[in-house]
């Protein structure tokens, strides 16, 4: 799936849609009239001007931020990161704490926080339950579409968290954005600047149900392809870890790179596999 075009639907749009004009190298596109930002709309607007975009996407930026618009005629979405929408939200006061496998599964617990790097940081969802459970957590992503579509959710929720919610911006603090291929940036990394701990969440081939989340992962999956160097990412990240590496897969899913973890933590449709290097101390 590939980029077509950057709308934009309103004024306060035109220059941050240029610029990502610029960085994509694709159209800028004039939305201001469409009654509905639908990606039916938006994809009849393009085709007046480009011909056939079935099967592509396009950024539509407007006053909720930039999205991600795709145009598969099975999976036409509209998709962003968001820290501080109803369903987030809801999530980080009420979605189980400490007690979520996922938090179990880094190793988080009372008074122990570790530092994260999240090798494969997507829309930042599993970064965003760490950091809202008290870690600071570093991000990498180096799909340039999905890390605008994550650099720009947490500018929103920023803004948001400046006005409406302390705790949120705090939070949002504790997670930074970097724009690498995390395969590089390990092999560079030295040993003083170890994270604690690395989560990988790569993509998997057979995330195909039809659930709004796994409609989401489905446009990211055709965006970024299947990761297949994941593999060494493992090896790499299991060097350059201080306590342990954690791996979601799918719940049914073989381990990654063949190498069986040291525990492995079942959820209800993921695994978190766990190559312990060192016991996380208690007052980390
Ligand atoms: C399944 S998604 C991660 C979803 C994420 N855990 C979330 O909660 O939104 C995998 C992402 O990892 C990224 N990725 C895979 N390998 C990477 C690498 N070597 N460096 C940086 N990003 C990588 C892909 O581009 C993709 O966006």
């Amino acid at each position: 799936m590939n980029l077509r075009a950057v709308v934009y639907l309103d004024s306060a749009s035109i220059e941050p849609a240029a610029q990502l004009c610029v960085d994509f190298d694709v159209p800028c596109m004039d939305g201001s009239t469409l009654a509905a930002s639908k990606p039916k709309s938006i994809q009849r607007l393009l085709e007046q001007e480009l011909g056939s975009v079935a099967n592509e996407c396009a950024f539509v930026l407007g006053k909720a931020g930039l999205q991600l618009v795709s145009f598969d005629p099975n999976n036409a979405v509209a998709i962003a990161a968001n820290f501080h929408g109803a369903t987030t939200t809801y999530r980080r006061l009420k979605g189980g704490g400490k007690g979520q496998t996922i938090a179990k599964a880094v190793g988080i617990r009372a008074g122990v926080t570790p530092r994260i790097l999240d090798a494969t940081a997507g829309l930042g969802g599993d970064s965003f339950v760490f950091a809202s459970l008290g870690c600071e957590v570093s991000m990498i992503e180096r799909v340039p579409v999905v890390r605008h579509l994550l650099a720009d959710g947490l500018e929103q929720a920023t803004r948001y968290a400046a006005v409406e919610d302390a705790e949120l911006m705090n939070v949002l603090q504790r997670m930074q954005l970097i724009e690498a291929d995390s395969l590089e940036y390990l092999k560079q990394l030295p040993e003083e600047a170890s994270p604690d701990v690395i989560y990988l969440d790569p993509m998997f081939p057979e995330r195909t149900k039809q659930s709004l989340v796994k409609k989401e992962m489905r446009v990211v999956h055709s965006l970024v392809g299947s990761d297949p160097d994941a593999d060494q990412l493992l090896s790499l990240a299991i060097d350059k870890a201080r306590y342990r590496v954690v791996v979601k897969r799918p719940r049914l899913a073989p381990y990654l790179s063949g190498v069986e973890p040291n525990h492995v933590l079942s959820g209800k449709s993921n695994r978190y596999d766990l190559y312990t290097k060192l016991k996380i101390p208690d007052d980390l």
